[in-house]
Parts: structure tokens; C-alpha cells; sequence
């Protein structure tokens, strides 16, 4: 067990590079498993999801070296065996393993899969892809001698369903359409990996084709985590400092940048960096603010509970379309001082001002948001199970350090 300490009410000031995206390198680790042989991927964050799913391949025999911020995994060898139930529960991209072990085994056995548990999280989208495209149910068990191209018609644009059927697509026989498909830029970055890997994709505004193909391994790099780069520029506007984040495409935050503009902000902005400096402020802020969180390109359903301590400034109004039940985080903000009303979907956020307490990380994006208000709050905040939350930060501790945070990690 651990705990996070903070003595906040210092500005952070300085310029961090954004680590890897968690939720792009996840399913490029199971991804990689389609095709024997050795793939690598660069610019892999060292985070305790990236950890699990290196444990999880490495169990079916894959053989697996991180070396700095390489990853080579050779899958030669990998063979099928019911995967560690306790693995599988801690992450929810081990549903990416499903499809990876049908299309290269025709066996794959969905149990319960993990994540953050803010919302009921189902996975029947999964189920009924592999079905469409071959798989049977035997017991608990999904088994295809072959899967085959199809027609995929997805209710709500799915990170998971996407990725899961570009996987299973990748190798299939023939040719896979997926309708309503997610945006997000690290589904974009699976299907250029998959590209890479010898699939043949074409994405249309309506639909991605993909043409299953012989599949050989390839060398990849992972983006930049635009979530990270998010949680970091509201850090340094709820501390009054200044910072710069590199090593990511701004276009991805778009409509973050523009809750942050709409706030009275002015973000500079590079190729590959933003900056923010909480002290450059126009008067035209119209409370109340508005943010509503949606499939890309909206507003992140991920930067939801991190904006949150900023509109405590202002008072607003947060609505999430993707994930209705993610306000669970509000109670332990209310901990240090925020004023809220939450119903299904939205939560009406009143301006407070936030003080230093101690808190428990409800989950990742939630317990990063309580990192934020204590980091902003004069005097000793303690954050317990910050373990949650380095499941997706790499070196946050080093990192926020860098920036003058005065902040320990305790081991208990
Ligand atoms: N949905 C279903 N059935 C399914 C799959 C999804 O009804 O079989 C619904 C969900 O209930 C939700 C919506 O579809 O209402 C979207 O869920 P999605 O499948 O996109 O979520 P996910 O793939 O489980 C990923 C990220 C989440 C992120 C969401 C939305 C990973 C490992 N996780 O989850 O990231 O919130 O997409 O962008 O990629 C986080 O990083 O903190 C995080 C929770």
C-alpha cells in the first residue's frame, strides 16, 4: 500500500514531454501478438497497465523485453491457454486479448475484464463482432476455425469494439466494413500499426474497410498520451504556473483547448507542444461554463474528472454522453471543498473554493483530479491508492516534481 503526499499552492513551472498514450500502446501489446515473430514498439510509458498486459502475453508464452522505452515482443512461440483470471480482471484492454487469440488460435475465452469501475462497463459489442465474424459460443468459450469478413454495424461509436474488430479483421478471410466506428486518435494509430503489420485498411468518413492479410511483425511508436498532456496544462492553471507540454499533436485536444479558451485562456501552440500560462488572461469568460464530454472529436470523456477542480473557479456544468455514471469521482472532490450537483449524465458544478484534505483515488481520472485540487491547495493533502492512478501516469511523481511540485510517494 501506498500514499501519495502533497504540499500544494506552489505553481508548476517548466516544460515535460508527454509519455506514450496509455490507451494507444495497450491494444498495439495484444495487437502485436497476431503475428510470429518479433515486433517493437518505441515510446511505451512505463505504467502499471503496460506492466499487466506484459504479464498477461508473457503467461501465453510470448517473450517480452522493456528495455527504456522499447518494447520487443517476440510472439514465435506464443501458445493458447486460458488466461490468469486475475490478470485479466485488473485491465480492461485485456478484451483486446480476445480478439488476438481468435484470430490467431480460434480460441479465446472472455471473462471479467477489468478497468476502471466508474460506469458498468459490458462487452457485448465484443461478443456479437466475433460472432458476426465466426465465432461460437462452447461453454465459456468463443471458438472459429476461421474468422471471416463482415458487415459490422456498431450501436455507439466503442474504443474497445472498434480496435477489437480491426484486430480480428486484420487476418480474417475476405474483406470486414465497421459502421459508427470511434475516432479517437489511438484507434487511428491500431489501424496504421495494423497497416504496418500487412493489413489492408481504408478509412472513409462512413466506415473502415479492412482486407485481411498475410500478417509479418513491424517496428511502431506509439503517440504521444494526449490525456497526460490534458491533465498537466490543468495542473499548471489550477497553481497559477506555467508549463509547456511536448510530444504530442495539439489537434488531438482541440476541444479541450477550446474549454480552456472559453475559460479566458490562451494557449500557445506548436507542431508538438502547447503551453499555458495561467497568468496571460482575457476578461471574456461567460460563466457558466459549459463541457461536454462525447466520442472524438468532442470533448474527452477522460479529461472529464481532471477539468473538473477548474471549473470549480468558475462554476459549470459537465455532461459525459460516453460514460453517464462517471461522476462517482465528485464525492471525494467534495472531500476537499467542491460544490456539486450530479445526476445521470451531468453534473452542475458550483464555484468553490477548493482545501487540502485527505482523499481516496476512486479510480484513474478521478483519483489524477484529486492530484490536481491538492496540488492547488495550500497546506498537506494526502492521497490514498495513488496505485490507480500510476496504472496510467508514467513518473508522475518525477515529473510533477520537475515542475516544483513538493510531492512524495510513501510506501506504507
Ligand atoms: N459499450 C457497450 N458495449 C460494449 C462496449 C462499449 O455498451 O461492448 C458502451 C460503453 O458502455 C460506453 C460506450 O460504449 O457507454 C463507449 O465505450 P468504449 O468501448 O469506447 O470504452 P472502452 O473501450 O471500454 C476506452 C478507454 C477508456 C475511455 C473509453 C472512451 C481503454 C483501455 N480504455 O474504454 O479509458 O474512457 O474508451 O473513450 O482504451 C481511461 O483511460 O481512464 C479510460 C477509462
Amino acid at each position: 500500500m501506498q500514499k501519495i503526499i502533497i504540499n500544494g499552492g506552489y505553481p508548476l513551472t517548466g516544460s515535460i514531454r508527454a509519455s506514450g498514450s496509455k490507451n494507444a500502446v495497450l491494444p498495439l501489446i495484444f495487437a502485436s501478438l497476431l503475428p510470429k515473430g518479433v515486433s517493437v514498439l518505441h515510446n511505451v510509458p512505463r505504467i502499471g497497465d503496460v506492466e499487466v498486459a506484459i504479464r498477461i502475453i508473457s503467461e501465453l508464452g510470448a517473450r517480452v523485453e522493456h528495455n527504456n522505452s522499447a518494447l520487443v515482443i517476440d510472439a514465435t512461440d506464443l501458445t493458447y491457454n486460458s488466461p490468469n483470471p486475475d490478470l485479466i480482471s485488473k485491465i480492461r484492454a485485456s478484451t483486446y486479448l480476445m480478439g488476438a487469440t481468435l484470430s490467431r488460435f480460434g480460441i479465446a475465452e472472455p471473462g471479467e475484464f477489468g478497468g476502471c469501475n466508474f460506469s458498468s462497463r459490458p462487452i457485448d459489442y465484443h461478443l456479437a463482432i466475433a460472432e458476426a465474424m465466426g465465432a461460437k459460443r462452447v461453454g465459456n468459450k468463443l471458438v472459429a476455425e476461421k474468422l471471416w469478413g463482415a458487415k459490422i454495424h456498431l450501436p455507439k461509436p466503442s474504443v474497445g469494439a472498434t480496435v477489437n474488430a480491426a484486430i480480428m479483421a486484420a487476418a480474417a478471410d475476405g474483406e470486414t466494413e465497421i459502421f459508427g466506428y470511434a475516432k479517437e486518435p489511438h484507434v487511428m494509430s491500431v489501424l496504421k500499426f495494423l497497416s504496418s503489420i500487412g493489413a489492408k485498411i481504408l478509412v472513409n468518413e462512413e466506415s473502415i474497410k479492412i482486407a485481411g492479410s498475410p500478417l509479418h511483425p513491424a517496428e511502431f511508436t506509439v503517440i504521444g498520451d494526449m490525456i497526460e498532456a490534458g491533465s498537466y496544462l490543468v495542473a499548471a492553471l489550477m497553481t497559477e504556473g506555467k508549463i509547456t507540454v511536448t510530444g504530442i499533436d495539439p489537434r488531438e485536444l482541440t476541444s479541450f483547448l477550446k474549454s480552456i479558451f472559453d475559460m479566458g485562456y490562451s494557449p500557445e501552440i506548436s507542431d508538438s507542444s502547447i503551453t499555458l500560462d495561467a497568468s496571460i488572461k482575457s476578461k471574456n469568460i461567460v460563466p457558466p461554463i459549459t463541457v461536454n464530454a462525447a466520442p472524438y472529436p468532442a470533448f474527452p470523456t477522460d479529461l472529464q474528472p481532471i477539468i473538473a477542480p477548474l471549473l470549480s473557479r468558475y462554476g459549470g456544468v459537465i455532461t459525459d454522453s460516453v460514460w453517464k455514471e462517471r461522476f462517482g469521482y465528485l464525492s471525494a472532490l467534495g472531500k476537499m471543498g467542491l460544490k456539486y450537483n450530479s445526476s445521470q449524465g451531468a453534473a452542475k458544478i458550483e464555484k468553490s473554493c477548493l482545501y487540502r484534505a485527505s482523499v481516496t483515488s476512486p479510480d484513474l481520472r478521478g483519483g489524477m483530479a484529486l492530484i490536481i485540487a491538492a496540488l492547488s491547495a495550500k497546506g498537506r493533502s494526502e492521497i490514498l491508492s495513488p496505485e490507480i492512478i500510476l496504472r496510467g501516469y508514467d513518473n508522475l511523481i518525477e515529473k510533477l516534481e520537475s515542475l516544483g511540485a513538493n510531492i512524495k510517494l510513501i510506501n506504507l
